[in-house]
C-alpha cells in the first residue's frame, strides 16, 4: 500500500480529506480520458439521466457539488437554460482548473461537508461520484439538504456493487485487475487502485438511502444503471416547489 492509499484508508476527518484532495489533484489532467475509457463514454449519458431526476425548469438555480472537471454542468445548463443560475463546487483546485477550461459556469473551491452557501438557495443539487469520497456521508447529506429550497431535488450518481452474483464477480475482476492496470498505463496506479476499492467499501444502496432520509430528504429512490455497477439515488426536500 502506498503512503497516499494508507492515509486515505486509515485516517479520518482532516487527514483523510487532505489525502483524497491530493489524489484528485494528481489525476486531474487525465481524469476525463480515463473516465471515458473505463465507462466506454457512457458517463455522459448517466449524468443526463441523473440531471433528469432533478426536474429542473428554465430559470431554476442548481448546484453541482464535487463537480470535478465540470461534466455535470453541461446537462445542468441545458436544463436551467441561459436564465438559470448554476454553480459548480469542488475542494480540489486542479480539478476546478480543468472545469474552467471546459465550461463558462461559476466555479468555487468548497468542501461538500461545509458549503459556503446560505440555507435554501437551490432548486436542484447534484453530486457525481463524490459522496463516496467525503469523510462523513451523513454530514454531506445534511449540508446538501440545508441548501436546497423546500421542494428542491437532490441526486447522487455513484458506483455500486451489482446485486446479481455473476455480475458482481465480473465487476470485482474489472475493479481489482483491469482498472488498476489502465490507471498504471497513465502512471496513476494509486488512485485507480483506491477508486475501485472505495466502491467495494462504500455504503449499500439501502444505507445511502437511509442517510438521505436521516438528513431530512423524502421520496428517496434509487435506480441501477449498467447492470447495477452504477446507481442513481434521488430524493426531494419536503415542501412545495416554487414555480
Ligand atoms: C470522481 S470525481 C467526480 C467528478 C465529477 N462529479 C464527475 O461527474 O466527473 C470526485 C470529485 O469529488 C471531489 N471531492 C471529493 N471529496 C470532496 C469534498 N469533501 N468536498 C468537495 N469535493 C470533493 C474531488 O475533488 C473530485 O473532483
Amino acid at each position: 500500500m502506498t503512503k497516499v492509499e494508507e492515509a486515505i484508508w486509515t485516517t479520518e476527518g482532516a487527514r483523510k480529506r487532505s489525502a483524497v484532495q491530493g489524489m484528485f489533484a494528481d489525476i486531474a489532467p487525465t481524469y476525463d480520458l480515463i473516465n471515458s475509457i473505463l465507462s466506454f463514454a457512457l458517463h455522459h449519458r448517466w449524468r443526463r439521466s441523473a440531471v433528469a431526476t432533478l426536474q429542473l425548469k428554465r430559470g431554476y438555480r442548481a448546484l453541482d457539488v464535487c463537480c470535478g472537471t465540470g461534466d455535470f454542468l453541461i446537462p445542468l445548463r441545458k436544463a436551467v437554460g441561459v436564465d438559470g443560475f448554476l454553480v459548480g463546487m469542488d475542494f480540489c483546485q486542479p480539478m476546478l482548473d480543468r472545469a474552467q477550461a471546459k465550461v463558462t459556469e461559476n466555479l468555487s473551491l468548497a468542501d461538500a461537508c461545509n458549503l459556503p452557501v446560505a440555507n435554501e438557495q437551490f432548486d436542484g443539487v447534484s453530486v457525481g461520484w463524490g459522496i463516496r469520497n467525503v469523510p462523513d456521508i451523513d454530514q454531506a447529506h445534511q449540508e446538501l439538504t440545508r441548501i436546497l429550497k423546500p421542494g428542491g431535488r437532490f441526486v447522487s450518481l455513484d458506483m455500486a456493487i451489482p446485486t446479481n452474483k455473476l455480475m458482481r464477480r465480473a465487476s470485482e475482476i474489472v475493479a481489482n485487475k483491469v482498472v488498476p492496470r489502465i490507471g498504471a498505463l497513465f502512471g496513476k496506479t494509486t488512485a485507480y487502485t483506491y477508486l475501485p476499492k472505495s466502491t467495494q467499501a462504500f455504503s449499500t444502496r439501502e444505507q445511502l438511502a437511509a442517510s438521505m432520509q436521516r438528513a431530512g430528504l423524502i421520496d428517496v429512490r434509487y435506480r441501477d444503471l449498467l447492470f447495477g455497477n452504477v446507481c442513481i439515488h434521488y430524493a426531494r426536500k419536503p415542501g412545495a416547489r416554487q414555480a
